[in-house]
């Protein structure tokens, strides 16, 4: 009897460890990634309706970038973890520049919707060298 309570145990414990094993190992959703992914078709397409002088184009693809961008916010006011490639320690830093970023994304949505093409061109520069700077510092 005990040595059958004895396997029961092991295997109860093995069963155990499994299941605990397989939560932990649960791919977490990257948000910020998702997020990426989803500015840079919208940037892509934004080079090309630059090119293509079609204003009309540019707003539609960052609709899903401000989607992107909640899901991170609301997870970030859940204190769920988001971890950064690089300099996760300075993530005040990275929202600054992010918010910052995202003032310049506004104006060019502005200009986009008045059709004021030099101004989506200028903010359009502002607006990499913040994907590139921002990648450098933390990505
Ligand atoms: C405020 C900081 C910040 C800004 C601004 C920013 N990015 Fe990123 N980006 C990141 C971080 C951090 C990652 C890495 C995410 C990860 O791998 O966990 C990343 C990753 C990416 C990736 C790789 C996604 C993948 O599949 O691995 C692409 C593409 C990208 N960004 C495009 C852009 C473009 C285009 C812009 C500008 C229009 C931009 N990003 C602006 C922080 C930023």
């Amino acid at each position: 009897m005990i040595r059958w309570c004895f396997i029961l145990g092991i295997v109860a414990a093995f069963t155990l460890q499994h299941t605990v094993k397989a939560v932990a190992q649960e791919p977490q959703p990257n948000l910020i990634k998702e997020e990426m992914i989803a500015m840079n078709d919208a940037f892509t397409n934004l080079i090309q309706a630059l090119i293509l002088n079609k204003p009309d184009i540019i707003e539609g693809p960052f609709l899903k970038v401000e989607e992107a961008r909640k899901k991170v916010e609301e997870a970030i006011k859940k204190r769920e973890k988001i971890i950064l490639p690089k300099n996760n320690s300075k993530f005040k830093e990275f929202m600054k520049i992010d918010d910052e970023y995202h003032v310049e994304l506004e104006k060019m949505l502005a200009a986009a919707k008045g059709r004021n093409m030099k101004i989506v061109k200028l903010q359009t520069h502002k607006l990499l060298n913040f994907c590139v700077y921002c990648h450098a510092r933390f990505r």
